[in-house]
């Protein structure tokens, strides 16, 4: 058992919503490093779950009509199997909900209060009078305090993406009745995270991983850090100890699930889990770079202040991007890993590798059908795929098997230098850098034999070609075990192949250059296939038909259709909204500047009912809206959209029945 034992998490994804290449881009990369530690015979342990609480999971599952309970114990399983499929292979994947996360949990808050890092206030916070509730987080919409933008109860997170904390926002809305919210006093219990900025100033300074979380975080520090309320008015979550009316926030739950998931698994192995947890073991942090702050400010705080060992190192990804445009489900630039890649038929590996060697971690991934054919079919069709038939295929068919010959000494020399600049690419998470040295190996192989032309060899010099195939047949074999954490099928493949004994998982780097056992080697079947462009059509029209479905749902006016004229009334857009604000406009008589809430996003509209109707009386009314008109200045303000009215005094058309702001007008 070592001495120092060494932990890899991934992020835990919410149980709402399905497996998309945003999350493979943070979990294939740590399991490539665990595997990839593995075969350096490091002792790892990789855990990751579920990530069940906080609103979203909530509002998801009253919007399907089921129990956060239920919706995420649907996730969960499809999560669980989804990495399965991609060989994303967790030694244990639980649940925040579980019983051990509850009791971890309430047991660290316990300690926290205990040791004075808590303390309780009483502040204001958005109720809905309408659905008679509090409205935590993802419960209420508003405008962002610092910058202004749309924002979320919790994060502007379409503007300057600072958390909020619960009663910040502006102009709060319910997010479930879109009702305006009233502010409203509520006692709530605080983290004193201020006091924790010395000791995160010298952490973050030893933190190991990607230089973007530790820069990011240390200029958080820079710029003071505020106590963090972490407790929630909701049913769904882990009881505040001693409450019965409040939870604790997600973001405090959610990262003891690490712990807790731990516990689960040491249970289940006969070991302690306080030997990753107390001090002594090291913790490495994967997760996706929104999440930094998580992840290298509250995490370590939280930890620190319950008296914990600390995260070792925080590796964070870099955004995705689809066919150039910012990731994004609702606008439909998105690739489900079931849905439009594996149950399409496409190998694990492959994804895998495009993600592993198409950029560096921390930089931006712009996804394509075409950039991922293209490294498919160069890169592990004509090179690696082919250079390993190559070399087996003459193996098998002049040889009958591995020949006696000895490698060369250069061959070794290349094999130890290729595993030496791997090991600097993984030491620095450079996971690119480390691919692109197995693929130069295999190109290396390739020149090998190409420039010795075994197939003419042979006619004159039996044993040089044997001489050569031996050679290939090293590389070969080195690349078996090189490519296993990039594409585990893979290296598999190979090395069942090449007739070796054992699995491949025990395979250790340092024996890339150990001869190989001799042995029979059958005839080889091709590693990869070709993926045609009729295929790359097929799997780009998926993603278009998705963008332009999206495009037709939204209400925002495409960029690239002309706007509707007046007269082409059938292709107008009417949708229901509610105005949230109504006001004068200077120097007008007619005019009233209004803001309504057309579900998608906040309209500013420019209506000429001023005489017929007062601000207050419009404000809270739904209306009907002309969604795709196109903007016009009146009086200096700029109008988008148009409200409906019938005859000389203005009647407003509004909905006979409630219905939410968005809903399209048919
Ligand atoms: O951002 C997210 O998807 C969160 N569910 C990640 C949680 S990671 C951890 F802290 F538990
Ligand atoms: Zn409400």
């Amino acid at each position: 058992m070592s001495d120092s034992p060494r932990l890899v998490t991934c992020g835990l994804p919410y149980t709402n919503g399905s497996c998309h290449l945003g999350h493979l881009r943070t979990y294939v990369p740590a399991d490539m490093y665990v595997r990839y530690l593995r075969h350096r015979g490091d002792e790892v342990v990789f855990i990751c779950g579920s990530d069940n609480h906080g609103t979203p999971i909530v509002v998801s599952a009253e919007a399907q009509g089921t129990t956060p309970a239920e919706l995420s114990q649907r996730y969960h399983d499809h999560f669980d199997a989804t990495f399965r499929r991609m060989n994303v292979r967790f030694d244990h994947f639980g649940m925040t909900d579980g019983p051990t996360n509850h009791h971890r949990t309430q047991s660290m808050v316990t300690t926290l209060e205990q040791q004075g890092h808590i303390y309780r206030e009483r502040i204001q916070q958005s109720y809905c009078p309408n659905c008679q509730r509090f409205l935590p987080d993802r419960y209420v919409r508003g405008l962002c305090p610092h910058c202004g933008a749309e924002a979320r109860g919790d994060e502007c997170d379409q503007g300057c993406g600072k958390h909020l904390e619960p009663g910040e926002i502006r102009e709060p809305i319910c997010t479930v009745c879109n009702t305006p919210a009233e502010m409203r006093e509520q006692e709530h219990y605080f983290f004193r995270l201020s006091t924790f900025a010395p000791f995160l100033v010298e952490y973050l300074e030893g933190l190991q991983g990607t230089a973007n979380a530790r820069n990011y975080a240390q200029g958080w520090v820079r710029e003071g850090l505020r106590d963090w309320c972490i407790t929630r008015t909701l049913d769904w979550g882990v009881r505040y100890p001693g409450r019965d009316d409040l939870v604790v926030y997600v973001w405090v739950d959610a990262p003891i699930g690490y712990i807790a998931f731990t516990e689960e698994w040491a249970a289940a192995h006969g070991t302690d889990w306080r030997r990753y947890w107390c001090g002594g073991g090291s913790i490495t942090h994967f997760i996706g770079g929104d999440i930094t702050y998580h992840h290298c400010i509250f995490w370590p705080a939280l930890l620190k202040g319950a008296g914990f060992g600390l995260p070792t190192a925080v590796v964070a990804s870099g955004m995705l991007k689809v066919d150039d445009h910012k990731f994004s489900k609702s606008r439909g630039y998105v690739v489900w890993t079931n849905e439009d890649y594996l149950d399409l038929g496409l190998p694990p590996d492959c994804l895998r590798y495009y993600l592993l060697a198409h950029t560096s971690h921390t930089k931006e991934l712009n996804f394509s059908w075409r950039a991922f054919a293209d490294r498919v079919n160069n890169e592990l069709v004509n090179t690696f795929g082919n250079f390993v038939h190559r070399a087996l295929h003459f193996a098998h068919t002049r040889f009958g098997g591995v020949p006696p010959n000895p490698p060369r000494a250069e061959v070794l020399e290349e094999i130890r230098q290729t595993v030496s600049a791997i090991d600097e690419a993984m030491e620095s998470y450079e996971f690119k850098a480390a691919v692109d040295a197995v693929l130069a190996l295999a190109s290396s192989g390739n020149t090998l034999i190409q420039s010795n032309a075994p197939w003419k060899l042979i006619r004159t010099d039996r044993d040089a070609a044997a001489g050569v195939i031996a050679d290939a047949l090293q590389i070969v074999r080195a690349l078996a075990v090189l490519i296993d954490p990039v594409m585990p099928e893979t290296g598999r493949a190979i090395w069942e192949m090449l007739g070796q004994p054992g699995p491949i998982e025990s395979e250790r780097l340092e024996d890339c250059t150990r001869p190989l056992c001799p042995g029979p080697i059958g005839m080889p079947t091709p590693l990869f296939s070709r993926i045609e462009e009729k295929q790359v059509a097929a799997l780009e029209a998926i993603l278009a038909a998705r963008v332009a479905d999206a495009d037709s749902r939204s209400c925002e006016p495409s960029p690239d259709e002309p706007l509707l004229s007046v007269e082409d009334f059938s292709r107008m857009e009417l949708v229901v909204g509610r105005v949230v604000l109504a006001e004068p406009i200077e120097k007008s008589k007619k005019l009233l500047r209004l803001v309504v809430d057309i579900g998608s996003e906040r309209r500013q509209i420019v209506s000429g009912i001023a005489r017929h109707y007062t601000p207050e009386e419009l404000v809270g009314r739904d209306v009907v809206v002309i969604a795709n008109l196109a903007p016009a200045v009146l009086f200096g303000v700029e109008s988008r959209g148009m409200i409906l009215a019938a005859g000389d005094e203005a009647s407003l058309l509004v909905p006979l029945r409630p219905v939410p702001p968005g809903t399209r007008v048919r």
